[in-house]
């Protein structure tokens, strides 16, 4: 064949693409489709429109054709393209991490609206450094710690953060366990919270290339999650917020926790003994994770045995479609925070 048979137009280019993505079930063909051809040409979306007659030169092509591939197996467009855009700020993306996702916005308005004077701030589950990256260019004077469990990810985000937030200290663990007790005037997060019974259920993007560990969250989905409102009261100073993401339908459950997690630290600073009898998840962690600060605790952090504080205040947002997303839970005893 004829190197000149071989061309085709941007735009019939265009056209077979879209073709074959929506072959494929991918929710958005067209939008998808240019985005991968104006990378493939070097060019806005804009641009195509100019060169749809112009013939689609052949290294193009080919990239293209690799692009188009990677979508139509279900690749999300942020890791084919490598970035994505949250709070303003580009961020560098790739199946390390989950792609960060519009609704996570919410715990950064929320964290900024109920805590505007934190000036110790931890997200943990940072992934690419989202809510870290955000919170720290609205809060500059605030000292940023950003956490994870997977060393892929605080890759990621090391590099997001070094180009939009420098400043912020990384650190790699599991949920809140690296940290002192009372170290932070605010903790956010967007955990895991899939339940089991529905990752299979998950469109492809996600269930296929987003990374499990970002995802799972045991057969309720509350794993992280209770462990978490559990865990925080010891890391936070008097009057600080958790802030958290759940999936829809979560938000009572969580309540529930905070709330079993309160009574729990109540009776257990009472000196009663429960032991083995009816405790939730929530407040068995929280005891277990009592224990160990009390030994592992920093030697120049406040003692442990300050840890009675207990969540007074509940705060649940709702995302543009009306599901609940955000919980926001206050703990007592503050001077700063608003009410
Ligand atoms: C739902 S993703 C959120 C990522 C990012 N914060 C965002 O909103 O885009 C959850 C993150 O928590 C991390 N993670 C899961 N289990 C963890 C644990 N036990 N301790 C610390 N991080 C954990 C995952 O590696 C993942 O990066």
């Amino acid at each position: 064949m004829g190197a000149a048979a071989a061309l085709v137009t941007v735009g019939d280019a265009l056209a077979a693409a879209i073709a074959r993505l929506a072959a494929a079930g991918v929710p958005e063909p067209r939008a998808d489709a240019e985005v991968l051809l104006a990378r493939a040409l070097d060019t806005t979306r804009v641009g195509l429109v100019v060169a749809a007659r112009r013939p689609l030169p052949e290294t193009a092509a080919r990239d293209f054709a690799a692009l188009v591939a990677r979508r139509a197996a279900r690749e999300p467009l942020p890791y084919i393209v490598g970035e994505r855009e949250f709070w303003s700020l580009l961020l560098t993306v790739d199946r390390r991490v989950l792609v960060p996702r519009p609704e996570t916005e919410l715990v950064v308005e929320t964290a900024l609206r109920l805590a505007p004077a934190a000036r110790r701030i931890l997200d943990v589950g940072t992934g690419s450094g989202a809510i870290a990256a955000a919170l720290a260019r609205e809060l500059p004077a605030a000292r940023v710690c950003a956490s994870d469990l997977a060393p892929g990810a605080l890759a990621v985000a090391r590099a997001n953060l070094a180009r939009h937030a420098p400043g912020v200290v990384l650190v790699c663990g599991d949920l809140l366990a690296p940290f002192r007790a009372a170290a932070f005037d605010l903790v956010a997060a967007n955990p895991p919270y899939v339940t089991d019974a529905e990752l299979g259920g998950l469109a492809p993007e996600v269930r296929d290339h987003e990374p499990r560990v970002a995802l799972a969250a045991g057969p309720d989905g509350l794993a992280a999650l209770g462990r978490l409102v559990a865990e925080a009261p010891r890391v936070l100073a008097p009057g600080g917020w958790l802030v958290v993401e759940v999936g829809a339908g979560q938000a009572p459950a969580v309540r529930r926790l905070a709330e079993e997690a309160g009574a729990e630290r109540r009776q257990a600073a009472r000196g009663e003994s429960r032991a083995g009898v009816g405790l939730g998840r929530a407040a068995h962690a929280a005891r277990e994770f009592d224990r160990s600060a009390r030994s592992a605790r920093a030697p120049d952090g406040p003692p442990a045995e300050l840890d009675t504080g207990r969540y007074v205040r509940v705060e649940v947002v709702r995302d543009h479609a009306g599901i609940e997303r955000v919980l926001a839970l206050g703990l007592g005893g503050g001077g700063w925070t608003r009410s």
